[in-house]
């Protein structure tokens, strides 16, 4: 850079603070135009001042809203003669900040989409007083939807399934798109309602209905949109068919309770079964046995009448 340019760019800055502070040039107010808080959080509004000489002292600080049409709105933070001021939800966002402290950030300890909107800043030093107008951009998020649906569980094919998808904390109205399984887009056939809540923040429920459902396509996709067409969230939902799965469990159930209950039968069987085969058999061997012996008695008579045959024989023989 030559120094005719580096001249050139100090003359140019010089006159924008000139331009910044007017009324004013020892002491300098420095903050972004613009900050970006989210609901229900902290938000900060960062000013610093600037002193242009040393050993600066601050006597005063006034942080305010800028109402609508530029009406002058009520002090939120103040430090005057020695004392803080503050409403509640507004502080000094320097933890123990004092006069010496040249950050005189404001702290919004739980930002509410009635926060958003311009501020003022006026600080009066031993040296002179500055002024600065931020803005606070307020934004809420919309949260994961929930799904639910009408009827919720056991539902029969052919029947018409109507699905929910809500979603809230948005901070402006949002929009609800719909996919089935396969990607198809079906947001033309949904229904969406948005409502504005007491907080400022909006509610969405989404109906879709699906006609004559059927178990093969049974997920379906909700995603939530902000007004200026990104995603803020998500969901799926699965319609809760009578369906095949179910039922194949329940058969398979069925099976096992079927082998359950069919083993002692089998058991209880193949016992009477043995039963009445061994009773048989020991009944037709006691038969044969009776027989047996009846055979053997009959031998035994007949030996008998053979021996005393024989000795009669014998006998008469003799
Ligand atoms: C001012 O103070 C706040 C809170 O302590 C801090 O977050 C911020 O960074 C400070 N700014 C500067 C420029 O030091
Ligand atoms: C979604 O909103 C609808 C209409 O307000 C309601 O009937 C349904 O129960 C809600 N579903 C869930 C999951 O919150
Ligand atoms: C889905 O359909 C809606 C309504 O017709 C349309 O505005 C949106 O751009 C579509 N989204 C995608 C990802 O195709
Ligand atoms: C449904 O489909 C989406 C997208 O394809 C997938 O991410 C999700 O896991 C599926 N949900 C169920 C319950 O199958």
């Amino acid at each position: 850079m030559t120094s005719a340019t580096s001249l050139l760019f100090f003359a140019i800055h010089f006159a924008c603070i000139r331009a910044g502070n007017s009324f004013e040039t020892f002491v300098k107010l420095e903050c972004k135009t613009e900050y970006h808080g989210v609901y229900g959080q902290q938000s900060i509004v960062e000013c610093i001042v600037k002193p242009v000489v040393e050993d600066l002292t601050i006597i005063t600080v006034t942080w305010k809203r800028v109402g609508a049409a530029g009406k002058a709105a009520a002090n939120l933070l103040e430090y005057h003669k020695d004392k803080i001021n503050p409403t509640p939800g507004f502080k000094f966002a320097e933890p123990s900040w004092n006069k010496k402290n040249m950050n005189v950030s404001l702290l919004l300890t739980n930002t509410k989409m009635a926060d958003n909107g311009e501020y003022e800043c006026e600080v009066e030093t031993d040296v002179g007083t500055a002024k600065a107008t931020p803005s606070l951009s307020v934004t809420a998020k919309y949260k994961t939807p929930t799904m639910s649906s009408i009827p919720d569980t056991n539902i029969q094919e052919n029947t018409d399934v109507t699905i929910f998808c809500n979603s809230t904390g948005g901070h402006q109205k949002g929009l609800i798109w719909w996919f089935d399984h396969s990607g198809n887009n079906w947001t033309r056939s949904a229904e969406l309602v948005a409502k504005e809540t007491d907080d400022g923040l909006f509610s969405l429920a989404s109906k879709f209905t699906v006609l004559k459902a059927t178990s093969s396509y049974t997920n379906y996709t909700c995603k939530v949109l902000n007004v200026n067409g990104a995603l803020e969230g998500k969901a799926s939902f699965e319609i809760q068919f009578v369906s095949r799965n179910l039922g194949s469990k329940a058969d398979n159930l069925d099976s096992v309770s079927n082998t359950k209950w069919l083993a002692p039968v089998v058991v209880i069987g193949s016992l009477i079964i043995g039963l009445l085969a061994s009773l048989l058999f020991f009944k037709k061997r006691s038969a044969q046995r009776g027989h047996q012996t009846d055979t053997r008695h009959d031998e035994d008579v007949e030996a008998k009448g053979l021996n005393s045959d024989s000795p009669q024989d014998q006998h008469s023989s003799l």
